[in-house]
């Protein structure tokens, strides 16, 4: 392993003065053009209480019929009784993300309705917006949403899931065409606090999104380890409060973390261990927050290489490490008043001439020594090192765990909810919190003494892929063998929810999952003591 990247070291120095030229040129160019495909220009947002004028789109969140009466001030009467008429003819429910495009009423080029769910909670706030947004991709007049008396927290979560619906994932098609984004006006009774609570956090959730999804929309051959450490540095500049630091090989190597070693050996691309810090609390209370990613640019499987069918959907196994940091991103940009660290442990898992085999036994940063059963379950092993890592040398007050780990855990609960395990309670309910407020759920499973027995080896320390049924659980197990068991810890296996095809709020390919349930976390974080375990089981 050592020898192998040593050469790649050499030849590399051989080859700096023709890379130096054609290698920076290529990736720039099609940098540049994805990050102009991407639209990453959010749409200008102004709040207004004065009654709007008419023309463009009309977008109307809607918590109930009588809603409409008091929302609706300021159209004139037969705009609203067109809209009370569709409404009561097309059977609207109001049930979050209901939606209903009238056209030829007033002035309006069309009306968007969007139902709000009875108690228009800022999660379904969220994901109607989200819709809305969605909707009105390629919208080219002014953009007016009545939001009337709504609560100002559920209209800039409305403000804030519009953005994030807006978002498009043809990256790469040549026939894109540009679409301008026009500008939207919010009618609210709530002006100040809506405005406020859109622009300290919203936009930041906005852009932090978009950069997530667009990393992991990106096709391996343009996002691996080095590259996705570049665009994070691009992100981050110039924000403050923010530090980088960036793992190679030769440190890795220096350091003992044969096991993320092992896993991207039989790939051209290097590893790399991405640290991302930001600092927005003045005393740091008992260490930062870390969130640690899978940060897997393509997952063949290795030498047990998966089937064909779907295999480029792997490009997106670095959802977790794209989580992470746009987690990180959002909290930075919006100046929030947290500690907080993003690892990303990046390898490309390929299988070449010096690949790791099944039955080879890799030792990880902390000494254990590691049977490899499946070269696939690769996941946990690059987690192993980046948590010894952090635990040696941040000192964190609470680890969190973000990984497209298992395809069983989508058996279990669909594509619904996240996976949580944890053995701390009080850090699994407030992770549980956070997907309530957010609406992007986790649904906790046990950590059962039993797989310590179907993770147990013949010949060493533990063996990267369980006995026995419980998928998801044995990849949790193994992952919490890697870190003190006082640390509160928890583990979120999110390869159900990463990505899918489109649905009403987003286009084909990554959901970006977990940013928003993270960042709410993080803001709402209260220290829990390090401790023994109390749950879990
Ligand atoms: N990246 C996959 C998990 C995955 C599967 C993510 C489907 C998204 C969609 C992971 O590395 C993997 O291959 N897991 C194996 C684990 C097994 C070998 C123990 C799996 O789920 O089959
Ligand atoms: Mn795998
Ligand atoms: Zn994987």
């Amino acid at each position: 392993m050592i020898r192998r990247y040593s050469s790649l070291a050499v030849s590399a120095a051989v080859l700096a003065g023709i890379l130096a030229v054609t290698a920076p040129e290529g990736a720039i160019a099609q940098d540049s053009r994805a990050a102009q495909a991407a639209e990453m220009t959010p749409r200008a947002v102004n709040f207004t209480s004065t009654a709007p004028q008419a023309g463009g789109a009309l977008v109307l969140p809607l918590a109930s019929a009588a809603a409409l009466a008091t929302g609706s001030a300021g159209l004139d009467e037969a705009t609203r009784a067109g809209i009370e008429r569709a409404l009561a003819s097309g059977g609207f429910g109001y049930a979050p993300r209901q939606t209903m495009v009238l056209r030829g009423i007033g002035n309006w080029d069309r009306i968007v309705l969007v139902g709000l769910g009875t108690q228009a909670l800022p999660a379904d706030g969220h994901w109607s917006g989200a819709v809305a947004g969605r909707t009105l991709v390629g919208e080219e007049g002014p953009i007016t949403v009545l939001a009337g008396s709504l609560p100002a927290e559920t209209t800039a979560a409305f403000m804030t899931g519009m953005g994030i619906g807006h978002y498009r994932s043809d990256l790469y098609r040549t026939t894109r065409e540009a679409a301008p984004v026009s500008a939207a006006t919010v009618v609210s009774d709530n002006i100040e606090v809506a405005r406020s609570a859109f622009e300290g956090r919203g936009t930041a959730l906005i852009e932090a999104m978009a950069w997530t999804r667009n990393i992991a929309n990106e096709p391996a051959n343009v996002v691996y380890p080095e590259t996705f450490v570049d665009r994070t540095r691009a992100a981050f500049a110039g924000i403050r409060g923010v530090t980088i630091e960036v793992l190679d090989v030769a440190d890795m190597e220096r350091l003992g973390m044969g096991a993320l070693l092992g896993v991207g050996q039989g790939s051209e691309r290097p590893p790399r261990l991405l640290v991302v810090r930001y600092r927005g609390a003045g005393a740091p209370d008992g260490g930062p927050i870390a969130l640690i990613g899978k940060g897997i640019t393509f997952d063949t499987g290795g030498i047990s290489i998966k089937p064909g069918a779907g295999m480029g959907n792997m490009k997106m196994d670095m959802s977790g490490a794209a989580a992470v940091t746009g987690t990180v991103l959002a909290l930075a940009r919006s100046g929030a008043p947290v500690n907080v660290v993003a690892v990303s442990a990046l390898a490309e898992n390929m299988p070449d001439g010096g690949a790791t085999r099944p039955g080879d036994v890799l030792t990880a940063m902390n000494g254990k020594t590691i049977e490899i059963i499946s070269t696939d379950a690769e996941g946990r092993l690059v987690l192993a090192d980046a948590l010894v890592w952090t635990e040696r040398n941040l000192q964190p007050s609470v680890v969190v765990d973000v990984a497209t780990l298992t395809g069983a855990v989508g058996g279990a609960l669909g594509d619904d909810y996240a996976g949580l395990f944890s053995r701390h309670d009080a850090l699994a309910d407030q992770l549980d919190a956070a997907g309530r407020a957010t609406g992007e759920r986790l649904w906790r499973l046990p950590l059962h003494p039993s797989y310590a027995q179907d993770t147990s080896s013949t010949i060493a320390d533990i063996i990267n892929s369980g006995a026995g049924g419980a998928g998801a659980g044995t990849g949790a197990w193994f992952i919490g063998e890697f870190i003190s068991r006082d640390i509160p810890w928890a583990h979120l296996d999110i390869a159900n929810m990463a990505y899918g095809g489109p649905s009403d709020w987003k286009p084909a390919g990554s959901a970006g999952f977990s940013v928003r349930l993270l960042e709410q976390f993080v803001r709402d974080w209260q220290p829990v003591p390090r401790g023994a375990a109390d749950g879990g089981e």
